[in-house]
């Protein structure tokens, strides 16, 4: 194999796909059944290596079937867009290869994550706060869980937890599964994990709250940890923070804010009130792969007080890698990960990039792209708004002129639109209602994608609709015969 030839193809084929994005033309997804997918990829990996062709080929076929997230028709996660600085540094990361765990392997990044966290401490509001890159959301709430238990029960670190201490945790009702997920890692247990009551809009009720830390204290258990949601999964809901802040204050309980989702409102000067409150939180959890457009993974756990996520690791007798001859302190020692890649260069080089007011206005577009997008919800006859909207999420659905089954058709709807490869949006339930949620995280957003997604969506309906009616036309003829 020649390396060069595969390399300078590679690039030409990287900016083929990287201008394709913007073409209207081609499919967000090429849809294939798992079995077909397979015969085409050939995944299994044989006694001799392949040719410099089959490798271009497989480049070809990575991309051309993979889901295009960089189109602008991409609306159904909490992520999407390409972001070219981004996309630049976590190549140039991934050329120098190295693991954030010491100052002598990572200089450079240790440096930019260093800047990285103070900026986005400064943000919140914690004046001595640190934090850490690691990987995922999900990662940062079990990490603030973990320190919050540290807290209570720093013995736990070295004997195991003591399940007579009857930990309690607190969320909205409505936030992300994965703080069952570290209560079940952590040995506390999903049981102990209270979803509390929200509001119509989705927000917890502080009242609610205060009722189950009082009926935990009643019974004898130990209310040791209230996550409050910065944009829950499904409604984009924003909690109360100052008034969670303050019952948390009253009975002296860890307070972390989930803002794996809607966290980079924070950067927003027209929207930052929504998260009003959030210095008085202990840990924040902020996902700059979502909002801020970052290629996954990018996320942060911050915490209030320096010095926390130290005390989380026990007992670091590693000294074949932790040598304290740089005169800094080794970011590896505030993380559970000991390989860990370098994920804030590339937040670095598109902060850099689109600079502080670049990002501020990004975050507000997507706001604006959201209001514009409920505001054609709720001018169309044939779309209903299902709850109003909070932040960056749409719920809706589409109402065919007939009676019929509004979850069933709703459903074949999204999947009609998504098996079209025009545009692809994700669904929830609120109750028993099925909603179509549109997510305009994508910072790049123009009016016109949104006008093509409901185009592209009311096209299908029409469709599943037109087929509904000739089936029912045909069933009436025979009838009649
Ligand atoms: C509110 C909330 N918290 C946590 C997570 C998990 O984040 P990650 O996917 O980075 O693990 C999500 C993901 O959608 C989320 O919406």
């Amino acid at each position: 194999m020649n390396n060069e030839i595969l390399l300078q193809n590679t690039f030409e084929k990287i900016d083929r796909y990287i201008k394709s994005n913007s073409d209207k033309g081609k499919p967000l997804v090429k849809f294939k059944m798992p079995a077909e997918l397979t015969s085409i990829i050939d995944p299994e990996i044989a006694e001799e290596g392949i040719t410099e062709k089959e490798f271009l080929d497989m480049v070809d076929n990575y991309l051309e079937y993979s889901v295009r997230t960089g189109n602008k028709q991409f609306l159904n996660q909490l992520y999407s867009g390409f972001n070219f600085p981004a996309f630049i540094g976590e190549v140039i990361s991934t050329l120098a290869n190295t693991s954030m765990y010491t100052y002598e392997v990572a200089p450079v990044a240790t440096v930019i994550e260093t800047e990285m966290i103070r900026l986005m401490n400064s943000y919140v509001g914690y004046s001595d706060g640190d934090g850490v890159f690691l990987s995922g959301g999900s990662n940062a709430n079990l990490v603030a869980m973990f320190s919050a238990r540290n807290q209570v029960f720093p013995d736990g670190r070295f004997d195991g937890y003591d399940s007579n201490l009857k930990l309690k945790a607190f969320i909205n009702e409505q936030a992300h599964y994965s703080f069952e997920t570290a209560a079940n890692v952590l040995g506390i247990g999903a049981k102990n994990v209270v979803k509390v009551k929200a509001d119509k809009e989705g927000k917890m009720i502080p009242g609610e709250l205060k009722k189950e830390i009082n009926n935990a204290i009643g019974k004898g258990e130990r209310p040791f940890f209230v996550a409050a949601t910065c944009a829950t999964t499904l409604k984009g809901a924003y909690d109360p923070l100052e008034e969670i802040a303050d019952i948390c204050s009253e009975h002296n309980i860890w307070l972390h804010a989930d803002g794996s989702f809607g966290g980079s409102l924070i950067l927003s000067d027209r929207h930052r009130h929504l998260m009003n409150g959030i210095e008085k939180t202990d840990s924040f959890a902020w996902n700059p792969h979502k909002l801020m457009n970052i290629p996954l993974i990018c996320s942060v756990i911050l915490v209030k007080k320096r010095g926390t996520l130290q005390q989380n690791i026990t007992d670091i007798n590693a000294d074949y890698i932790f040598h304290d001859i740089d005169q800094i302190e080794d970011l590896g020692k505030k993380s559970i990960q000991c390989g860990r890649k370098v994920d804030a260069v590339k937040l670095w080089f598109a902060w850099k990039y689109f600079g502080l007011k670049g990002y501020r206005s990004r975050i507000d577009n997507s706001i604006d792209m959201a209001a514009f997008a409920e505001k054609k919800v709720m001018e169309h006859p044939d779309l209903e708004l299902l709850t109003p909207r909070q932040s960056f999420a749409v719920c809706f659905r589409y109402i065919p002129g007939r009676e019929t089954d509004l979850n069933a058709f709703n459903l074949e709807l999204r999947e009609s639109l998504r098996k079209s490869g025009k545009s692809i949006v994700n669904y929830g339930y609120i109750g028993d209602t099925l909603a179509i949620r549109l997510i305009t995280a994508n910072g790049e957003l123009e009016k016109s994608d949104i006008d093509q997604f409901f185009d592209n969506l009311l096209t299908e309906a029409e469709k599943l609709d037109s087929v509904y009616k000739s089936a029912a036309s045909r069933k009436l003829q025979k009838s009649s015969i």
